[in-house]
């Protein structure tokens, strides 16, 4: 969908790293944002910046879990500019390690909430509005390389919540794509690969209710320095959006991590499968 210069665009996660990257590409096109975050004070700063660089831009504070404060920001929102709010960026998500059968429960809750259901939350506020009010709209979610196979073991660790989490973005997704067709809501995934960002340090705005804040371990410093600079994945992520493309990607194959690839893996066996029982 080409954008449009005034269109207005809700972008949460849009503080820091990837979300902060199509914040500015956005505003960079004409677009208004509006930089939503749990962290209030660097959601200002970004706003701040856009503006100072000729763009239009308000920070809000927004928890994604919260559907309270999601009504609150649709509110405020829809009334900033002339125009209602017609892109919606489900960006914000954090990341946690873990083994399948030893990550402790609260730590799958807090990243299925935050991850999966903050979509949830922004596509239940948002979709209703955009469909009454008729504008080519856009609503698209920050999955992962991970939504697509499983990531690499060692480095990063094994990150069992966080991949079943993306994976369930991908589907979450997929149905909207199915669920929005013939109307004015395009659907879309993002799925990066390595990119520099804050996400090492997602723990640092972990709620109360899951365990609350605790400082990032040090190890991840060098994998985050290889990845692709936020900036750039900002602008290709923009770019897609405008080119209608409902599987986005940040990273090219050299960026990429390697991944497990279980969608091959899955081809390959219905084929086997068909062939088999001839069917
Ligand atoms: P980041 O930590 O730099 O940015 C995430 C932003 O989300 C932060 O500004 C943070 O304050 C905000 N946030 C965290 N919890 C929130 C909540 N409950 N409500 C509202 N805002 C909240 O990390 P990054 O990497 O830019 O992450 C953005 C998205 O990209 C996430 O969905 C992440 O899973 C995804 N991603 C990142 C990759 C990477 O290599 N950086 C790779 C694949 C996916």
């Amino acid at each position: 969908m080409a954008l449009q210069a005034g269109q207005v665009a809700v972008v949460t996660g849009g503080a820091s790293g990837i979300g902060r990257g199509i914040c500015e590409a956005l505003a960079a096109r004409g677009v208004r944002v509006v930089v939503a975050d749990i962290e209030g004070d660097r959601a200002d700063a970004v706003a701040q910046a856009i503006r100072t660089s000729g763009g239009e831009a308000r920070g809000l504070t927004l928890d994604v879990i919260d559907p309270d404060a999601w009504s609150a920001l649709a509110e405020l929102a829809d009334s900033l500019w002339d125009q209602p709010v017609s892109l919606l960026f489900n960006n914000a998500g954090v990341g946690a390690g873990g083994l399948v059968h030893t990550t402790p429960r609260r730590t799958w809750d807090w990243i299925f909430s935050v991850n999966v259901i903050g979509p949830y939350n922004g596509v239940t506020t948002f979709a209703p509005r955009m469909l009454a009010h008729g504008l080519p709209s856009v609503i698209i979610n920050t999955g992962s390389e991970h939504a697509l196979g499983l990531p690499p073991t060692g480095r990063g660790g094994i990150l069992a919540p966080y991949t079943a989490a993306k994976h369930a973005v991908m589907g979450y997704s997929l149905c909207m794509r199915r669920d929005f067709a013939g109307s004015n809501i395009a659907a879309g995934i993002v799925c990066p690969g390595l990119v520099q960002s804050d996400i090492w340090n997602a723990f640092r705005n972990r709620q109360p209710e899951f365990g609350g804040p605790r400082q990032a371990p040090e190890a991840f410093g060098d994998t985050n320095a290889r990845g692709l600079s936020w900036q750039v994945a900002g602008q290709r992520i923009v770019d897609q959006v405008e080119a209608g493309s409902f599987f986005i990607f940040t990273n090219g194959p050299d960026e990429a991590e390697v991944l497990e690839d279980f969608t091959r893996e899955a081809t390959a066996a219905m084929a086997a499968f068909r062939a088999r029982y001839d069917c």
